[in-house]
């Protein structure tokens, strides 16, 4: 059973990065530091890595030397991973990249055999239940800390306000949760029914919410994300569908001319042992 098979454009995670960057959580950062090896050099595993910006991001928050083995199932974002290493740890030490071409629903233990951290991003809300149960269970044999940074948590908040944003925002919830051939996505389900598995296996689960908070400045991005916001609430309801014309447009001229604060919800979650 693999994750619905929807590819990611590098274009869109290029869009996206500096408001992950942004929106991930450092206090769980600090608390990671305290659980890694303090010597030698440090495996880390970055499931469904897309373009690596989850390394970009973490290993320069990192000490110490540092292998990064990248897992996606996408060979051109993985291409792009690699020409695009993460800067130098905060000691200033070596940041090494490998990429594998990985179904990351796929991994046993032993494709993740030396790992001091296992990390993944914006993955969560993609996978169903059992897809999860594997992971959890994956991780837990794995037996080191994981980062599961930037799942949506079904929270979006734009300003100014309308009355119909809140009807949008529950059918694209519905849309996060759809049914597919592997089964139900979590989508806004994920963080609860991630840290609620971590907790049942015997691990310290850590939360933490990592919104995004676009403003003027990211006008490309906001449009960008309202176009697929209303693109799948509209594909989960047809009704919605017809309704909606002049709204989109008001909205996305809002979202382009850097009028629309959006917020978005994700929670981080930091799995110890
Ligand atoms: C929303 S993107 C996030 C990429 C990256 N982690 C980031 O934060 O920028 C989701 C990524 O998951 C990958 N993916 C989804 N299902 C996968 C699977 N079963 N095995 C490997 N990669 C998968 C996609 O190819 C895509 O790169």
């Amino acid at each position: 059973m693999t994750v619905e098979q929807i590819r990611v454009s590098s274009q869109w995670l290029d869009l996206r990065e500096p408001a992950d960057a942004a929106a991930r959580s450092r206090g769980l950062v600090e608390h990671l530091r305290r659980q890694l090896p303090s010597a030698g050099r440090l495996e880390i595993h970055d499931l469904a890595c897309g373009s690596g910006s989850m390394g970009r991001w973490l290993a320069p928050l990192l000490p110490g030397p540092q292998l990064w083995v990248m897992h996606d199932r996408d060979p051109d974002l993985l291409e792009v991973a690699a020409a695009t290493p993460p800067g130098p740890a905060a000691d200033g030490a070596r940041v090494v990249v490998a990429t594998r071409l990985s179904d990351i629903t796929q991994l046993r233990p032993d494709d993740l055999a030396g790992a001091s951290l296992i990390t993944a991003s914006a993955l969560l809300d993609l996978i169903t239940g059992d897809q999860l149960a594997d992971l959890v269970g994956l991780c837990s044999a794995v037996g080191c800390p994981v980062l599961l940074t930037l799942s949506v948590v079904g929270r979006v908040e734009l300003a100014p306000a309308e009355p119909l944003d809140r009807s949008v925002a529950g059918a694209f919830d519905a849309h996060q949760r759809r049914m597919t051939a592997g089964g139900r996505l979590l989508g806004p389900d994920a963080v609860s029914a991630a840290a609620g598995r971590f907790r049942m296996m015997g691990h310290r689960v850590l939360v933490r919410p990592s919104p995004w908070r676009l403003g003027p400045a990211d006008a490309d991005l906001a449009a960008e994300w309202l176009t697929g916001w209303l693109d799948a609430a509209c594909e989960q309801e047809a009704e919605l569908a017809a309704g909606v014309g002049a709204y989109a447009d008001r909205r996305l001229a809002q979202a382009r001319a850097g009028q629309l604060a959006v917020t978005v919800g994700h929670s981080d979650l930091l799995v110890l042992s």
